[in-house]
């Protein structure tokens, strides 16, 4: 028996998506090689035994898209349930609708605002700061201080825990006000759950005899096994691939303190934030919420996650790219080494240093197949 055609590093959406169109579409056999003991990367979910709820074990995901092609794809594994992700985050004893919409502004101020007047009203507090030097000046030039001091001072000093005076400001872009009562969380066209969860749509991915998932085995260890061998898709981190001999690339981890409480229900939504910098954590994950169709999760007992985000170290889940100037200068170095090694492409959320969504991590996967996979397997 020959052996396989094409070694896929990482078992993430990312690589699962390569290997099943490589498979499928190519004839190709494919040996995917995973490090963790179980498939799907990050989107990985279980089932919580004593209360039967599903739990995303590496925070809430939730998956939308507006790209047609990826919409197509992902239901060929797996139909989607209706649900719409909504927020709310506790302030100073309060809570309120994000991302800030008018029915923020309306309870933040305590007033009714007509659209106009809650546009008149940010512009006027915005127009304070005219040249950002810092995350902070940053936030006040597109949304004023009240609303920043309120929403994203606290927040954010806790995701960086560093003072958001100390941060650049070009770590954000844009901070979304919305001047409708619209609380969606995300606008994209295409929106929902897996009816039966992230771990059987991504098990039916890889459910093909040609694709062999090899978990608990770390490429980094086996790397002479294939080298040079067959070709490689390699979604792991790109800094380990090169033993870091560029230097580390910074990221952020999250740690989750996860709790079945004697209720049934915690706190009335999926998703809670906590802005205040005197609470630690900066979410409540309540898991039952992301299915409220499922009739079976018990009336009396639920599962919370809290969220404690900080710096990953080299032993650690790395979860955000922290894409500071000294890790953008390492990365050149690094795309340049990955350009030139022989037999290898990098992709994913941790072979390129930037952070993907799920229905992101598809598009790129499928494109990866169509410009660099089809010319040689097609
Ligand atoms: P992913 O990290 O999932 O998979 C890479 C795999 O490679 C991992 O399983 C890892 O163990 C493996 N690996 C690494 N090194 C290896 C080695 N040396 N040998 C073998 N295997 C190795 N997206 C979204 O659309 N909606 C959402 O709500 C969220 N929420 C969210 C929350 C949090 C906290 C995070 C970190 C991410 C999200 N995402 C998300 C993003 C989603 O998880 C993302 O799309 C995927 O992580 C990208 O898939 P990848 O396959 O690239 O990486």
């Amino acid at each position: 028996r020959r052996g396989p055609d094409l070694a896929v590093v990482g078992a993430g959406v990312f690589g699962l998506t390569v290997a099943e169109r490589c498979a499928r579409e190519f004839g190709l056999r494919v040996a995917v090689l995973e490090r963790r003991d179980h498939i799907g990367g990050n989107a990985y979910s279980e089932i919580e035994p004593r209360t039967g709820i599903e739990v995303h074990r590496y925070g809430s995901h939730l998956f939308h898209t507006s790209n047609e092609r990826v919409w197509e794809y992902v239901n060929r594994f797996t139909a989607f349930t209706g649900y719409r992700h909504r927020v709310m985050s506790t302030c100073r004893r309060r809570v309120y609708p994000l991302p800030v919409n008018l029915g923020t502004i309306c309870g933040y101020f305590g007033r009714v605002f007509t659209p106009d007047e809650a546009r008149a009203l940010v512009a006027g507090q915005s127009a304070e700061v005219r040249d950002p030097a810092n995350l902070e000046e940053k936030a006040i030039s597109l949304i004023g201080r009240p609303l920043y001091e309120a929403f994203v001072r606290g927040y954010t000093a806790k995701q960086w825990r560093t003072d958001p005076r100390d941060l650049p400001a070009d770590l954000i872009t844009r901070l979304p006000v919305r001047y409708t009562f619209d609380d969606r969380y995300f606008d994209d066209v295409h929106e929902g759950l897996p009816v039966d969860g992230y771990t059987a749509w991504l098990t039916r991915m890889a459910d093909d005899p040609r694709i062999e998932v090899r978990l608990g085995t770390d490429f980094l260890s086996v790397r002479e096994e294939w080298a040079g061998r067959v070709p490689i898709v390699y979604s792991g981190p790109l800094d380990a691939y090169f033993a870091y001999r560029e230097g580390e690339l910074g990221w952020r981890t999250l740690d989750f303190e996860t709790e079945v409480r004697p209720t049934g229900d915690f706190q009335g939504c999926p998703v809670m934030n906590y802005a205040d910098e005197d609470i630690p954590y900066t979410r409540i994950h309540e898991f039952r919420h992301l299915h409220p169709e499922r009739r079976h999760y018990p009336p009396d007992r639920t599962v919370i996650a809290r969220e404690y985000p900080r710096f990953a170290g080299r032993g650690d889940e790395p979860y955000y790219p922290v894409n500071a100037r000294r890790d953008r200068a390492r990365l050149t170095a690094y795309r340049r080494l990955a350009k030139n090694e022989p037999g290898v492409l990098f992709g994913g959320r941790l072979g390129t240093y930037k952070y993907l969504d799920m229905h992101m991590a598809v598009a790129a996967a499928l494109t990866l197949v169509d410009n660099r996979l089809r010319p040689h397997f097609g």
